[in-house]
């Protein structure tokens, strides 16, 4: 792929339409800065749809009724659900490690897909190859893809594909949501891109072509008030060569806790997958011990707290989530705690 550039415009619009003077010159600084300050790392696609600014408590998904592989999703609650507490309407893509936490594609029509890689919980990423296959799929099923890249900045193999628009067709079929939260600590700050290209179409419930990009720009421009200003010179500023030493710093600092962390465990005799490309280790529990029960023990042997995977979907239980987001010094006491105190 070509160098490229993500052309980053702002929508920051007041209810009236009438951006502020602050918001017409963060719109200006945002759309300039990572093409005037950011080399393109290699492989990334050239996008030449929009990428509206949003903050991030109005999450493309929030309102969503989907729920796919394992992610955590905010789903609307009054949709139906079965005694195995799965929603109805929704397609369940298991993601375990039998699958290589690779979903297999669904068996019927689906319209809308979510996937998030590296993923969350699993510390999974995708292969170009397998992600090919899902653009292949929306394209002979008129399904759009939601393609939750929030970890992208935590890819360390040079193969693994950092956007959904390195796959070619993508554009037609893909959104592809970004955040500051995970790359630059913005998640008390909020602040998140989504990526609709010019190109990409939705299809009515009478199967009628709708273009994603007019709808999304009408919902944002005339539905959000977009970020404030601070936040977004904030955002900006990831993009100096200040802020992309101080991100990079970061992001290494996690993922040397995620190696101790990983390394730790495994040491201690436990299964453990991720890590590797994203901030999160995802350990299997041992032979019977249920999510919760691990993380009972967990709790009262070593004083540790993690997440139980089946707190994520159907999918997770047997399984459990440790977070690489800590101090290097919290993270390798936990894992020191761990594997001298948890009982076998
Ligand atoms: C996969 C994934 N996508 C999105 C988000 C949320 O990002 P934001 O803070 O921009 O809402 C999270 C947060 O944990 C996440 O894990």
């Amino acid at each position: 792929m070509s160098r490229a550039f993500v052309c980053l415009v702002a929508i920051a619009l007041s209810a009236s339409s009438v951006p502020s003077a602050g918001a017409r010159s963060a719109k200006a600084e945002l759309a300039q800065a990572p093409a005037r300050d950011t080399p393109a790392p290699p492989g990334t696609a050239t996008i030449r749809g929009r990428v509206l600014a949003a903050d991030a408590n109005e999450h493309p998904l929030s309102r969503v009724e989907v729920r796919a592989s394992c992610a955590p999703l905010r789903i609307n609650k009054a949709a139906l659900t079965d005694a195995g507490g799965r929603y109805d309407r929704i397609v369940y893509l298991p993601c375990t490690a039998e699958n290589g936490f690779q979903p297999a594609l669904p068996d019927r029509h689906v319209d809308l897909i979510y996937l998030c890689y590296p993923n969350n919980p699993t510390g999974a990423v995708m292969t170009r190859a397998a992600l090919g296959r899902w653009v292949d799929y929306a394209r002979a099923h008129e399904a759009v893809i939601v393609y939750d890249a929030a970890y992208e900045a935590y890819i360390r193999e040079s193969e693994i594909p950092h956007s959904i628009y390195e796959i070619e067709g993508a554009r037609e079929v893909a959104i592809e949501s970004r955040s500051f939260s995970k790359s630059a600590g913005f998640t008390g700050l909020r602040m998140a891109y989504t990526v609709v290209p010019r190109e990409a179409q939705g299809r009515t419930a009478d199967g009628r072509a709708v273009n994603l990009n007019q709808l999304w720009l009408r919902r944002q421009s005339t539905k959000s008030n977009g970020p404030p200003y601070v936040i977004q010179r904030a955002a900006a500023a990831v993009y100096t060569p200040e802020g992309q030493e101080q991100v990079r710093a970061l992001i290494d600092h996690y993922m040397e806790n995620a190696r101790i962390i990983r390394a730790g465990l495994e040491g201690a005799g436990l299964t453990v997958y991720g890590g590797r490309n994203a901030p999160y280790i995802w350990i299997r529990t041992p032979a019977g011990v249920s999510s919760w029960d691990f993380f009972d023990r967990l709790l009262a042997e070593a004083q540790v707290i993690g997440v139980p995977g089946s707190g994520f979907g159907p999918s997770g239980e047997g399984y459990f989530r440790v977070t690489a987001f800590g101090s290097r010094a919290q993270s390798a006491e936990a894992v020191e705690r761990i594997a001298a105190r948890l009982r076998a």
